[in-house]
Order: structure tokens, then sequence, then C-alpha cells
């Protein structure tokens, strides 16, 4: 039984000494230490053994046993320690991997175009204000002195929400004149930009939806000359110091009189070239003196206020700031179009 116990011992030990893993280390607990292990075999065996062998062979048994269990822990230690040193290497981040590189996006070009304008306008005291989308025809139409029966207020070329034609999605960003003369205190200077909305269908040079920038002076003693002034400081702003500007007369029913304001062909200099169609010129806004009767309607007094009034499509200035030849490319929002600017 003493070689027995010395075997065992040594061979407990050599291979607890070897081990790699915790089922490993669990599998040689059971075999020596377990209920049907082979130290309970040993102990089974000392009631055949002489009275006077059984104490020292139990004491001996003992240490065995304690041999066995001490290390068994050493190697639960190292086991559990070298498993967590795997995992630590395993996760370890390597902090000098390049990085995934997020894409920044820009501007869109038409809001380049807007922002530049914005710039130049609150560079002369203009407020920038904005105001919704879906308008009534009251103040699309009536308040701007487009009466039942005129024209654009047909169905065939206007949004209308209801059969009433009361509520619409707005023509153009003039009802914003008459939101400002309703709201602002006088004197007012503002520019107006948004969306507005035609039933025309999408081609190169048209969209159902598109942009305008409405933009208003009201104060004493407001003239043409004002008007002139102002729309030619801000072109050569845009275009450069030598562009050269035109006014023909023109007819909006809310202004009086009324213009339409040319550039001349930036491309050809006048001379007429595809650009502008053998023009020379290119049509750029259309303006004019506030009607007496629309500002008597926002309550402003025709005798002491005057005023005059821009509205231009925002797509058109933008194509041709960056040279684009097709509406369409504006709102389709293809990235490669996009990132040229
Ligand atoms: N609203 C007009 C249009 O859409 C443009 C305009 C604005 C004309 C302001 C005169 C004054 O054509």
């Amino acid at each position: 039984m003493r070689e027995q116990l010395a075997k065992i011992r040594e061979e407990a030990l050599s291979r607890l000494s070897a081990v790699t893993s915790s089922a490993e280390l669990e599998e040689l607990r059971v075999r020596y230490l377990g209920k049907k292990g082979e130290m309970t075999a040993i102990l089974k065996q000392m009631g055949g053994l002489p009275a006077e062998e059984r104490p020292k062979m139990g004491q001996l048994a003992n240490e065995v046993r304690a041999a066995i269990e001490e290390k068994l822990s050493e190697a639960k230690r190292d086991v559990e320690a070298r498993a967590l040193e795997l995992r630590l290497r395993a996760e370890a981040v390597d902090v000098t991997v390049p990085g995934k590189s997020v894409k920044v996006g820009h501007r869109h070009p038409m809001y380049i175009a807007l922002d530049e304008m914005k710039e130049i306008f609150i560079g002369m005291g203009f407020t920038v204000v904005d105001g919704p989308e879906i308008e009534l025809a009251e103040l699309n139409f009536d308040r701007l002195n487009a009466e039942e029966g005129h024209p654009s207020r047909d169905w065939s070329d206007t949004f209308y929400f209801d059969r009433e034609e009361k509520v619409m999605l707005r023509s153009q960003t003039s009802p914003m004149q008459v939101r400002a003369m309703d709201t602002l205190p006088l004197p007012i200077r503002m520019v107006a930009p948004g969306r507005v909305y035609r039933k025309d269908e999408v081609d190169a040079t048209h969209s159902p939806m598109f942009h305008q920038v409405e933009g208003m002076v009201i104060d004493k003693g407001v003239t043409m000359a004002d008007l002139k002034g102002t729309l030619n400081t801000v072109v050569k702003s845009l275009y450069g110091e030598d562009t050269k500007t035109r006014f023909r007369p023109h007819h909006f029913p809310f202004t009086e009189p009324s213009c339409e304001m040319d550039v001349q062909c930036h491309k050809c200099g006048g001379a007429g070239c595809p650009t502008c169609k053998g023009e020379g010129w290119i049509e750029l806004l259309g303006a004019g003196m506030i009607h007496p009767h629309v500002l008597e309607m926002a309550g402003i007094d025709p005798n002491v206020w005057s005023g005059w009034a821009f509205g231009f499509g925002l797509e058109r200035l933008a194509m041709r700031r960056f040279k684009i030849d097709d509406l369409r490319l504006i709102f389709e929002n293809d990235v490669r179009f996009l990132e040229q600017f």
C-alpha cells in the first residue's frame, strides 16, 4: 500500500504539472480525488490492514491527498493565468492600424450660390426671411393684384389643395412681400429665398419644383433708380465689376412699372453665342416698383411710402455661376456630379 500511494503521488503530480486546460484539470481531479477515484479505492482497502498499520497508512494517505490538492490548485491558477494571457493577446487593439476615413460632404452648388447671394444682401442691410410653401391663394394672388380670372390662377398651372382653390403650393416667392408688409415694421429691406411649385413637365430648363429668391425694399422716397443701383451692385459682385446689365419693360400684376433685367452674356461678351441663344443677353430676373394698390391692401400709405421688389430663379443663377447646362443635374443628387463643386 505504501508503494501504491507513492506511485499515485508521483503520477498525479507529474500529470498535473503538464496540464494545459481546465477540462484536463477536472479530469485528473475526478481520477485521483473523485468518489470513484484512486485515493478512494486505497482508503477502502484500509479495513484489511492490521490495526497498528492503519493510523500510519491513514496519515500517509492524508499527506498524499493534501499534496495532490495543493498541486491541483496551483495548476488551476496556472491554467487560468494562461487563458487570461491568451485572451488579452487576442483582444488587443492595434492602435497603429490605419482608420476608416469618414466621408465629409459639402454644400450643394445651389446653396453655395444662395449663400453668396445672402452675404451680398446682408452686407447691404437686408434681413433674410423664411415663409411657408403651403400658401393661401389670397396671399399668392389676391393681395398681389392677381384677382379671380387671372391666367396664372388656372388649376392647370397651380397645385391647389382644395376645390375652392383657397390653399395651394406657392407658385412664386412674391407672397413673402405681403407677409413682410403684414409683419415687419417699416422701413423694410428683406430677401426671402425658398421653394416654389408649378405644373411644369421636367426638362433641361423646367421642373415642377424650383427655387426663387424674392427681394423687397419699402421706405420713404424709394425710386426705380434705387432698384437699378442695388441690382447692378449685386450682379457686379456676383459676375465681376465690368458686367453690363439692361432693363426691359415687362408686366407683373403687383409692380408698376415692371421690368426684366438681363446681363450681358459672359461667354461671348454680347456678340451672340449658343449660351445666350444668339441674343448676347441672358434674362436674370423680374422686378418693378410695388403697385400702390398692393401697398394699400397691406395698410401702407402709397403717398408716404414707396418700394421695389424683384424675384429670380435660384437654379438658373447657380447654373450660370457653375456652368451647368441641365437643370435636372441640380435635383438628381448624383454624388459624382455634386463632388465637382
Ligand atoms: N414673382 C415673379 C415671377 O415669379 C417675379 C417678380 C418678383 C417680379 C418681384 C416682380 C417683382 O415671375
